[in-house]
């Protein structure tokens, strides 16, 4: 079942939480966002206990632009390989607030099926599971 919507002030999150949130905000920059001019950052902890980093990275054909939320994710998966598992995300912009995108809870959700998402909203940050962010993710039937 998903977890409660939460909101809480930054200075209640956990040390681990906190250490994320910083990583985060590491990664955000070495942003590539001539572009937007939005600079993202994010960081996963996965279920083993690694820390993977990722920004965005934008292109001039705007449509191959990739967010800091895969990215990371990617990280994790080549570090730890196909069985890992995404238990924390952070993801830190500079004063945005920045939900992830459906692309980046596609990907979560099949990473991390319960994963906890951190987000910057105005001066709060937002901690929600994948699966109030994305209910019903897509499948393919027979597969994970
Ligand atoms: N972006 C992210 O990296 N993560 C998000 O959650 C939302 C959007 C990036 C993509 C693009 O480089 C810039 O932010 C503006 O959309």
């Amino acid at each position: 079942m998903a977890t409660a919507a939460r909101s809480q002030p930054s200075d209640e999150l956990s040390p681990s939480d906190r250490e994320l949130f910083e990583a985060a905000r590491t990664a955000s920059r070495q942003a590539y966002a001539p572009y937007s001019e939005l600079a993202v950052g994010a960081a996963v902890r996965t279920e083993r206990g690694g820390v993977f980093r990722g920004c965005n990275v934008e292109n001039a054909s705007y449509g191959l632009t990739s967010c800091a939320e895969r990215n990371a994710v990617f990280a994790a998966v080549e570090a730890e390989g196909p069985t890992v598992s995404i238990k924390v995300i952070a993801i830190y912009a500079k004063a945005h607030t920045v939900s992830p995108c459906g692309a980046c809870r596609q990907v979560l959700a099949e990473l991390g099926a319960n994963a906890r998402v951190l987000f910057p909203m105005g001066d709060e940050i937002c901690a929600r599971s994948i699966g109030d962010l994305l209910p019903i993710p897509f499948r393919l039937e027979g597969r994970v």
